[in-house]
């Protein structure tokens, strides 16, 4: 019997992961870089025993289905080639999310789940090895590894691509994120599909490969002169171009709701009374705010006017994977 636990926190990307040049290896067709998070975090304890006949996952207290439980699998088969270790494992996870509002993160998910099977097994892999592991449950579980500002170097193999801290700590300790939880209508189109359907449909993909690149190299430069302004501005752009890909796939989709609308158009109010703050959005409907810490009440008490509190949830920099005995 072999047993490991770990806690891994999720990570918002300022410059997106968005498409795949290998869908085995999941190697990305761009760099990205994320700010990981304190509030939001999974923690996993596999174990590995020679008495169990199949591989079983428990998320939250239930046994998943058969799908849920065949990715976790997937997982555990690379893992399984890569140690000695032949036996079925148990996964047990619960995932801390202030509420149930579709903030369960893949990228928290795989990450604890490749630091616990790094314990359990005694791999004793280096970071970046976890790194690269983690990124072959989902691509932006490599940069949950790490805490702070992190960059997802894209790299040609499954070797070189990785992702590693921005050395910014001081910095990171002045931000903010505000999360606007906004319900939705729509069925969901997980990232996996629609960055799919994105690469190989949209007319406006290959605009976005040649804007991340300057988009980092802004993002980059202003991390390192602390410039909030030009950071937030490159962001929220960023954001908006990755979602501009989604209008012209086919058949066409965005992951915009009325609500999300509502959210941006508040952050330009923000923005007008002299608020500085940026919006970002993922797969979903939330909207995330980049701000300064000492802006964040302000910015939430003029939300409340328009939102319900129990939607406003904030969140600071964050650490990376941490081992649990
Ligand atoms: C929009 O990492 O969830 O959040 O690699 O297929 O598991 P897979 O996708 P995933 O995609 C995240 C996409 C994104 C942008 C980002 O986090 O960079």
């Amino acid at each position: 019997m072999h047993k490991g636990r770990a806690r891994a926190y999720t990570n918002i990307a300022l410059i997106k992961y968005w498409g795949k040049k290998d869908e085995t290896l999941i190697l990305p067709m761009n760099n990205s870089l994320s700010l990981t998070l304190n509030a939001f975090y999974t923690e996993t304890e596999v174990i590995f025993d020679e008495t169990y006949t199949q591989d079983s996952f428990y998320l939250d207290g239930e046994l998943q289905d058969a799908k849920a439980t065949s990715k976790v699998s997937q997982f555990l088969d690379i893992v399984r080639q890569l140690s000695e270790e032949k036996s079925y494992a148990q996964v047990t996870s619960k995932n801390f999310v202030p509420t149930a509002a579709g903030l369960a993160s893949s990228a928290s998910g795989l990450a604890a789940l490749a630091a616990a099977c790094n314990e359990a097994l005694d791999l004793q892999l280096s970071d970046r090895a976890l790194s690269r592991l983690a990124r072959r449950g989902s691509g932006s579980a490599c940069r949950s590894i790490f805490g702070g500002f992190v960059e997802w170097e894209q790299g040609t193999d499954d070797a070189s691509s990785y992702a590693q801290p921005l050395n910014s700590d001081d910095w990171t300790d002045d931000l903010a994120m505000l999360f606007i939880l906004v319900n939705d209508q729509q069925k969901d189109i997980s990232s996996r599909d629609g960055m799919k359907r994105t690469v190989e449909t949209s007319s406006f993909y290959p605009g976005w490969l040649e804007e991340v690149p300057k988009d980092l190299a802004i993002a980059k430069k202003a991390i390192s002169e602390k410039d909030f302004t030009t950071l937030g501005t490159v962001t929220e752009a960023n954001c908006l171009k990755m979602h501009g890909t989604t209008l012209a796939a086919v058949p066409p989709f965005t992951y915009w709701s009325p609500d999300s609308l509502k959210a941006m158009q508040a952050v330009r109010s923000l923005r007008s009374a002299g608020i500085e703050c940026y919006f970002t959005m993922d797969a979903g409907p939330n909207v995330k705010l980049l701000i300064e810490k000492k802006n964040l009440a302000q910015a939430q008490a003029y939300l409340e006017t328009l939102f319900d509190s129990a939607q406003l949830v904030s969140a600071f920099a964050g650490p990376g994977i941490e081992i649990l005995k």
